[in-house]
């Protein structure tokens, strides 16, 4: 039997984007022609984007489409700044230090080539932001504050309504990356009151290679791809209709309140199995990020504090990598969660950024469930990972300093 406990990094098809996807990819037509098949096309991607933006919180001339998560954050952020910067002097993006690198990365590469001012406001261990130094750092010489509704490796879960609320009171926008919650908590675009949001399909059992941005009605915003003019100029390119179709099928699933609910909760169940699993077999491992219990209050609205299906541990005395490789063996996938340059693994940003040490960083394993995950992957988990443990600890350490 083998295991796949890696949802965060990319969920199996759903049943009804797989059906959608293979039905659409048969209709001939380019959404921009004027002609019949063109319109019929058209039809289909409007309905489409109709879905996705109702799972959004935001109004269907509010959703762009993108090719995923990666590409919306860049939009987002690249775009938000340009637009901010034309008129007055704006320099400053606020974020955290333990963004996934779709947003660290974009932030680096405005300061590096557009004289952006990168501020780092402070997260506790658990993975939240630090609202009062995010106050404190709001002021009229910031462009937008860019950052995680859930950590991708810690499964945190942000307070965003509080993080917009100070932000609006100081006249700044706000892009929130919800690629990690999408699927398994609510998202929305205005009940949160934020300026953009970002989301991938291929997370939440729709196809890889489309996304979307919700965008607020009337922000200003420089596109990021220049062309044919699609999507009011926001996103040129034709338009990714099979694509769409099949992401819209599950945002439909997403935006029914109750549908998102039961489903949760089964993710959750399946997750609290796991995690029981890993402190049977290691005792002294650390759960990482919030408990799974605990409840955040995010401006007066309790939401869970961390998301459904993540497990994210620290295994004392070995390296997640060892783990990966070793679990991989015995037909288990899971993950670091953080990146491994030319073959030497690096701690994670995100769990250093949490105050954890180096080498307590490095034993960091992420695994991650979804609805079809089965008992019998779980029992596999259980059966194989006392031993791959005990392997990797004696494999010891190879590490470099982040
Ligand atoms: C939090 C987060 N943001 C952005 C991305 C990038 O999304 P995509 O793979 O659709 O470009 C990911 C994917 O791992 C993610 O986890």
């Amino acid at each position: 039997m083998v295991a796949y406990l890696d949802y965060a990094a990319t969920a199996p098809m759903h049943p009804a984007a797989k059906a959608a996807l293979v039905a659409a990819v048969d209709q001939i037509g380019n959404p921009g022609s004027i002609h019949t098949h063109g319109q019929h096309a058209r039809r289909a991607l409007e309905r489409a984007r109709a879905s996705i933006a109702a799972s959004l919180g935001a109004e269907p001339v509010e959703t762009i489409l993108t090719s995923g998560g990666t590409e919306s954050d860049n939009t987002a952020i690249q775009g938000l700044w340009h637009a901010r910067n034309r008129d007055a002097e704006r320099p400053r993006i606020i974020t955290t230090a333990i963004e996934h690198n779709a947003v660290l990365d974009t932030v680096a590469w405005m300061r590096d080539h557009h004289g952006a001012e990168v501020v780092i406001v402070p997260v506790d261990t658990t993975g939240v932001i630090d609202l009062d130094a995010l106050e404190r750092e709001l002021d009229d010489r910031t462009a937008l504050v860019a950052m995680l509704h859930v950590n991708n490796e810690i499964g945190t879960v942000q307070p965003v309504r509080s993080v917009a609320k100070l932000a609006n009171a100081a006249g700044v926008p706000v892009h929130i990356d919800a690629v990690a919650s999408y699927g398994s908590l609510p998202v929305s675009l205005h009940e949160w009151g934020v300026t953009s949001v970002a989301v991938s399909a291929h997370k939440v059992g729709g196809p890889v290679g489309i996304g979307a941005l919700a965008l607020r009605r009337g922000t200003k915003l420089d596109p990021l791809i220049h062309g044919g003019g699609q999507q009011y100029g926001l996103r040129s390119g034709t338009q990714n209709m099979a694509g769409a179709v099949a992401f819209g099928a599950v945002a439909e699933l997403i935006a029914d309140e109750q549908w998102l609910a039961e489903h949760a909760a089964r993710v959750r169940e399946r997750r609290d199995r796991m995690i029981e699993i890993v402190r049977q077999a290691v005792p002294d491992a650390t759960l990482t990020g919030a408990d799974p219990d605990a409840l955040l209050n995010d401006s007066g609205v309790e939401v869970p504090a961390r998301v459904p299906g993540n497990a994210h541990f620290l295994f004392p005395g070995c390296q997640g990598d060892s783990l990966v490789y070793l679990l991989d063996m015995a037909g288990v996938s899971v993950s670091t969660g953080s990146a491994c340059h030319a073959g030497i693994p690096e701690a994670s940003h995100a769990v250093i950024g949490c105050g954890y040490q180096n080498e307590q960083a490095l034993g960091a394993l992420r695994m991650t469930v979804g609805e079809q995950t089965s008992d019998d992957e779980l029992e596999t988990f259980a059966k194989v990972l006392p031993e791959a443990y005990e392997r990797a600890r004696k494999a010891g350490f190879s590490y470099r300093e982040v």
